[in-house]
């Protein structure tokens, strides 16, 4: 719409705790940002009446609650194909054995056009309205996906893999050199930004070492000159199983934190994925930062060997968001996320060996709920990106889900007088993509059943 609309409904974000607002009126400009936010207005209430007189209002129902976009801070898009499978081998073995293999076909434009266009509508369809991406080494590949992100009008965040070592990276499948992986990602960041349609930075470039063992130190420093240089965001994985851990500390004498901050590559718009070992050092390096940990609670069930202590990291004044870690996590689905961040917690509280006493089984005060899942799903992620999204207020995009309760394929049934808290959990704890009725990044319609 060239002109500023409004939409007046109930919905519920988490500026901190919960905040459910019952009857709300959000206006929106013409560029997809909001203008304002008020908690409750009534049906008669003049404001209502100005826009429905110009056909600029969209009145929800009862059974319809928005929410803010989803933020998915962490998909391998090229690793799709394999979502749900291939999931039997510890890390270092899974990715030669089946990631590299995958990922090495995306040379091929056809093919990465074909899944990237297919994943992109998927994760729309689960109400990820922002991904932060991994793509592959190969430039054109990459390119394809960030124009596929921004046809479709998906907030992307769009990485080109680097990755030079010869000893972590086959032949097959690795940069021929630093320097040539630092000229392609500084290709791909020119190209990302100039791109026709581009001009309000929908799709943005990320500098995105794969991880400190799949890269030299030549190109953690490149690439830690051009974020200084670009103020691009910065992507990579962080202590994420007991053996990249303990690999990096053989290799440099030091933690994943440590090397990356060496090497220029914490700042405040780095997203380190898992940081499932991140030792006390760390967190505070991070948190001087204001870098973001990606917690990726469905693929660290299978990488990690560990829970990562979400609870603790929290408290701690982490900035962190939720990730599915496509295809190391077998969902598409941030709310699948969010269920396993919750259960995961739970584990780790109260522990998994049941020849332990209860006392000494668990983690004391480790649990998270329903609310704090929801908050990283959404402002969280937008936090973790530096980016306005993730909640309803002036000056953020109107980066927004409707969900509809009792959709003929839903999973999600809540009556119009429960309160907004309850509903609120039977979302959380239940939804799929067929409770989703509507998305919209940038105030654009993107789908709609
Ligand atoms: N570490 C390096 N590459 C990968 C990857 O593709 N997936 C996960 N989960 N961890 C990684
Ligand atoms: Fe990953």
């Amino acid at each position: 719409m060239a002109e500023p609309w409004a939409i007046w409904g109930r919905a519920i974000h988490a500026p901190d705790a919960v905040d459910v607002l019952p009857r709300a009126l959000i206006t929106v400009d013409a560029a997809g940002t909001i203008i304002s936010v008020e908690p409750y207005v009534l049906e008669n209430d003049a404001k209502l009446r100005g826009f429905s007189d110009s056909g600029h209002l969209i009145t929800l129902a009862a059974d319809q609650v928005l929410l803010p976009g989803l933020v998915d801070l962490h998909v391998h898009a090229p690793q799709f194909p394999q979502l749900g499978t291939a999931l039997d081998l510890p890390l270092e073995e899974w990715l030669q054995a089946h990631t590299f293999p995958l990922e090495s076909r995306y040379e091929d434009v056809a093919f990465a056009e074909s899944v990237y266009t297919r994943l992109v509508e998927t994760l729309l369809a689960h109400g990820t309205t922002t991904a932060l991406y991994f793509a592959t080494i190969h430039l054109p590949a990459t390119q394809r996906l960030a124009e596929i992100c921004l046809a479709r009008g998906q907030r992307g965040l769009v990485g080109r893999v680097g990755m030079d070592h010869p000893e972590q990276c086959p032949d097959y499948y690795r940069d021929a050199s630093a320097e040539s992986a630092i000229a392609d990602t500084r290709a791909l960041i020119d190209f990302i930004r100039t791109m026709p349609g581009n001009e309000n930075g929908l799709v943005r470039p990320v500098i995105t070492p794969r991880f400190v063992p799949a890269c030299t130190d030549a190109l953690l420093e490149g690439f830690g000159l051009l974020a200084h240089e670009t103020g691009a965001h910065v992507q990579t994985h962080c202590s994420e199983s007991d053996w990249e851990h303990e690999h990096v500390r053989a290799r440099c004498g030091c933690t994943d934190a440590e090397a990356l901050d060496r090497a220029g590559l914490l700042g405040r718009r780095s997203v380190l994925a898992h940081g499932n070992f991140i030792e006390p050092e760390d967190v505070a390096r991070i948190r001087a930062r204001g870098a973001a940990v990606a917690h990726c609670p469905l693929s660290n069930v299978y990488f990690a060997g560990a829970v990562f202590p979400l609870r603790a990291m929290l408290a701690e004044g982490l900035h962190i968001g939720l990730g599915t870690d496509i295809a190391g996590g077998a969902s598409a689905s941030l709310f699948e996320a969010a269920r396993q961040a919750v259960a995961s917690s739970r584990l780790l509280e109260r522990g998994t060996d049941p020849t332990l006493p209860p006392e000494r089984r668990g983690v004391p005060n480790s649990r998270i709920d329903f609310r704090t899942a929801f908050r990283l799903a959404t402002a969280g992620g937008g936090e973790a990106l530096d980016l306005p999204v993730g909640l309803f207020r002036p000056g953020y995009a109107f980066d927004t889900i409707l969900l509809q309760s009792g959709l003929p394929d839903g999973n999600v049934a809540f009556g119009p007088d429960e309160n907004g808290d309850t509903i609120l959990q039977r979302i959380v704890m239940g939804a799929g993509r067929g409770d989703i009725a509507r998305v919209w990044v940038a105030g654009r319609l993107v789908r709609s059943r």
